[in-house]
């Protein structure tokens, strides 16, 4: 009945990353404040609201996120499917989501050593970072630097790669398929300066560099971070994941 512009809508949370990463974990261990729920393969997007604080004493917990001492800031937080035949899903909540603050994009850090898992990983945040990267250079409205968490999830295996590795092993990854699809744009005998804006818009990072590092982002104001955690347990846990979000709401 009121009118709608009275209100205003809340900032979103992007959970993106391949299939079996633990985002649908991750939602409902927020959600619920203890223990996440049993997951199926997700095959739509579903968001759920959420409140986070910066300034109570607990503030770095999400078992708090009901808590009604501090200040808190209403947000959504968008689950979305990874399997790579739903791909569009994911990649179009990214594009259509109103008052995207942030994405969270979730990695199987147990699976990521062996290439099977880190080679469609790596394709995928490739997609996803070229896409912010052209947003945060776009001239329209739309233009925006949205930082990016990678969490380097399920560290509770013994299989789990750190962070450190988790983060050098996509930066590899993520030089090899830079070189590959940009074939042809940096050896074809034209000198760089010559290169036209619109070939150095379809390339991630720094232009003409070697190797791809996450810093790169920089350039673009777009900040990448790698923070390691576990949903299924309380050791290392998901308190890092909610504080990197409740700074950035
Ligand atoms: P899609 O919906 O297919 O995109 O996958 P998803 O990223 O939503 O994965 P989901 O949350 O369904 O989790 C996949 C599996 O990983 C489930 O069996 C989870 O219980 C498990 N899992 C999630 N987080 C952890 C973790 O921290 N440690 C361990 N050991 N398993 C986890
Ligand atoms: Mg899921």
């Amino acid at each position: 009945l009121s009118s709608s512009s009275t209100y205003t809508t809340p900032p979103s949370v992007l959970l993106l990353g391949p299939d079996n990463a633990g985002k649908t974990a991750l939602l409902t261990l927020f959600e619920r404040g203890s223990q996440p729920a049993a997951t199926h393969t997700s095959q739509v997007a579903h968001a759920i609201e959420l409140n986070a604080s910066t300034d109570s004493v607990t503030r770095s917990s999400f078992r708090n996120h009901d808590d009604a001492t501090g200040t808190h800031t209403k947000f959504y937080l968008v689950d979305t499917p990874g399997h790579g035949k739903l791909r569009n899903v994911a990649m179009g909540r990214l594009a259509r989501t109103e008052k995207v603050k942030a994405v969270v994009f979730v990695v199987d850090a147990a699976a990521l050593g062996e290439q099977e898992t880190l080679a469609p990983t790596a394709a995928y945040l490739y997609d996803v970072l070229l896409f912010l990267q052209k947003k945060a250079t776009s001239k329209g409205k739309d233009k925006a630097s949205i930082p990016v968490l990678i969490a380097a999830n399920k560290m509770d295996l013994f299989t789990a790669l750190p962070a450190t590795m988790v983060k050098s092993h996509l930066e590899l990854e993520l030089s090899r398929i830079r070189a590959s699809r940009s074939k042809g744009l940096l050896d074809s005998g034209v000198g760089m300066d010559d290169v036209g804006s619109e070939e150095q818009d379809g390339w991630l990072g720094e232009y003409g560099s070697e190797k791809f590092t996450f810093q790169q982002m920089g350039e673009f104001d777009i900040d990448v971070e790698v923070l390691a955690g576990s949903v299924l347990t309380e050791e290392p846990g998901a308190d890092k994941w909610w504080w990197w979000i409740a700074q950035r709401i």
